[in-house]
């Protein structure tokens, strides 16, 4: 209630990219609360790691590992930092954040701005381990190799990181999603393996919502054996159906209007998988409904980012209470039960 009515105005108010960098100092000068209770139901096993919740926040909020205890403490299950790329980078120049309040949707051109490598393993390096954190690498985008820097965010990470996040499918650095095909994906997934040696935390590979049925198929051969979990997905170049002033602003759409081209995508994919590769659902999550077709659907996890921005910071709780509630409406016992139900 007091978000929207006092929170949300204010930070509506602003520009969006003022407001993001309010609220993460905000978080960070707030009393961190204490990991929530979750209903047991909830509880997944996903690449051997134990998630309380499945219910989890989306890279791109907490870029340089900066208040991911405090996302935990709101009610998230798992938070993943990032993306972080080796080197610091600018990112594109601003405003490159945009709201389109109409649509309940965000249109992005960040370009991976980050205070690099090692200011992250600084924040990371000691930490309790008493909540789940996946850490998302990126690419410089003036790499000369980019595969060499995921193969380096890997060997930065590993130790610290619950899970590693690979992200070739973000729209905002030219030829990043380039890396989903073929020879190339196979390359760097040798290296990302190489990388990790034998006793390195899983990866998870996230995937572009804007990839066709048969681009997915392709993509699951290559991957089989190959990555702990697949994320699907990130921000769409798409414009359907948009009313909003900043509708033809360059960059990745989330939120309310990515969702239908996100389940098209994720049904594919779990077609394309058989359901051996666990997937993480993302894109255009605002409720427990939502989160509840997802998991239905084939995921086994779910991230949210956009809706935090229009429903506040109580929705990961909230969603988490809910869908607690439709599992046990549905006679599920615990919620692997529901994974790919409506197969
Ligand atoms: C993102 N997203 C993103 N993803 C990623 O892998 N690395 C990143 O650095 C970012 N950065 C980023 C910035 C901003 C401002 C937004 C809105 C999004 C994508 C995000 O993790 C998620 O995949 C999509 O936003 C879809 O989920 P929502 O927002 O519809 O819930």
């Amino acid at each position: 209630m007091i978000f929207k009515t006092i929170v949300r105005p204010i930070l509506f108010n602003c520009d969006a990219e003022t407001a993001h960098r309010l609220t993460i100092h905000g978080l960070s000068s707030a009393p961190v609360l204490g990991a929530p209770v979750f209903d047991p139901v909830l509880k997944v096993t996903v690449a051997d790691i134990d998630f309380a919740s499945p219910v989890g926040l989306a890279a791109g909020f907490d870029k340089d590992a900066e208040v991911w205890r405090e996302m935990l403490g709101l009610g998230f299950g798992f938070v993943e930092v990032g993306s972080i790329t080796p080197r610091p980078q600018d990112g594109n120049p601003k405003p490159r954040l945009f709201r389109l309040v109409e649509d309940r949707g965000v249109i992005n051109r960040m370009g991976f701005n980050n205070r690099g490598h090692d200011a992250a393993v600084r924040r990371l390096t000691g930490r309790a381990r008493n909540g789940i954190v996946g850490v998302n690498l990126g690419a410089n985008k003036d790499a000369s190799d980019r595969i060499a820097d995921y193969a380096q965010g890997v060997r930065a990470f590993a130790p610290l990181a619950d899970y590693l996040a690979i992200n070739i499918s973000s729209p905002n650095t030219p030829g990043l999603r380039g890396l989903q095909q073929g020879d190339a994906l196979a390359d760097l997934l040798a290296a990302v393996a190489d990388a990790r040696g034998l006793s390195g935390p899983p990866v998870f590979l996230k995937l572009a919502p804007d990839l066709s049925a048969a681009e997915i198929d392709d993509i699951a051969k290559v991957v089989s054996g190959k990555v702990d979990a697949l994320i699907m997905g990130n921000t769409t170049l798409s414009r359907e159906g948009l009313t909003s002033r900043h509708r033809d602003e360059a960059g990745g759409l989330s939120g309310k209007p990515l969702a239908a081209k996100a389940r098209t995508a994720l049904v594919d994919l779990r077609k394309a998988t058989g359901g051996a590769i666990p997937i993480v659902a993302a894109g255009g999550i605002d409720s427990a409904e939502e989160a509840y077709a997802r998991i239905r659907m084939g995921a086994s996890l779910v991230q949210i980012y956009s809706a935090m921005v229009y429903h506040g910071p109580g929705l990961p709780r909230r969603i988490a209470t809910e869908l607690a509630a439709l599992l046990r409406r549905d006679g599920f016992s615990s919620l692997g039960d529901a994974v790919g139900a409506d197969d």
